[in-house]
């Protein structure tokens, strides 16, 4: 098991500053490039399905779980921009597959919808232990530098909390 640092994931969207860009791709051997590279372009692909799955999820009612399908939809569109910076910061670009994975996360945000507030907080659950998954293999395998590293570790404690307030909004103990 791998040691997890603590984040604060009440912040939905840390700050970013002018000066915390960086062109990161000088000096960078080419295999290592290439695992960033598919490494990135998974996580933007993932990130691409989250903000749809929670923006297909919520309705028009004024009730707690819209509240929170908000703001975790706001935490995936941060991802999703994380993942977009460190793109273009390496010198790549977004996969010409990503729109593939919009329609997924689509249908997986539409279908849970018409289905009930159960079947909504479950995909939730559901794709975000893919999620983490996802993550710690990402984490494990590729050599990334610190600051994209860091990234990648308070997103993923980001999606813990995701799967702990769906379970809290289902009554399910942690
Ligand atoms: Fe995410
Ligand atoms: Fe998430």
């Amino acid at each position: 098991m791998i040691e997890k640092k603590l984040f604060d994931i009440s912040i939905i969207r840390p700050e970013m500053r002018a000066e915390d860009s960086r062109l990161r791709r000088e000096g960078v051997p080419a295999k290592r490039l290439r695992s960033i590279k598919r490494g990135l372009h998974t996580l933007h692909t993932l990130e691409t399905m989250a903000v749809n799955i929670y923006k297909f999820q919520i309705t028009k009612s004024a009730n707690e779980v819209n509240r929170q399908l908000i703001t975790a939809m706001c935490n995936e569109m941060t991802h999703l921009q994380d993942f977009q910076v460190k793109l273009f910061e390496y010198g790549f670009k977004p996969s010409k597959l990503r729109w593939m994975y919009w329609i997924v996360g689509f249908g997986f945000g539409f279908f849970s919808r018409l289905m009930g507030k159960k079947a909504i907080l479950k995909t939730g659950i559901w794709v975000e232990r893919k999620a983490v998954g996802h993550y710690d293999e990402l984490l494990r395998d590729i050599e990334w530098d610190e600051e994209t590293k860091n990234i990648i570790e308070k997103d993923q404690a980001d999606e813990y909390g995701h799967i702990d307030r769906w379970k809290a909004l289902l009554g399910i103990k942690s």
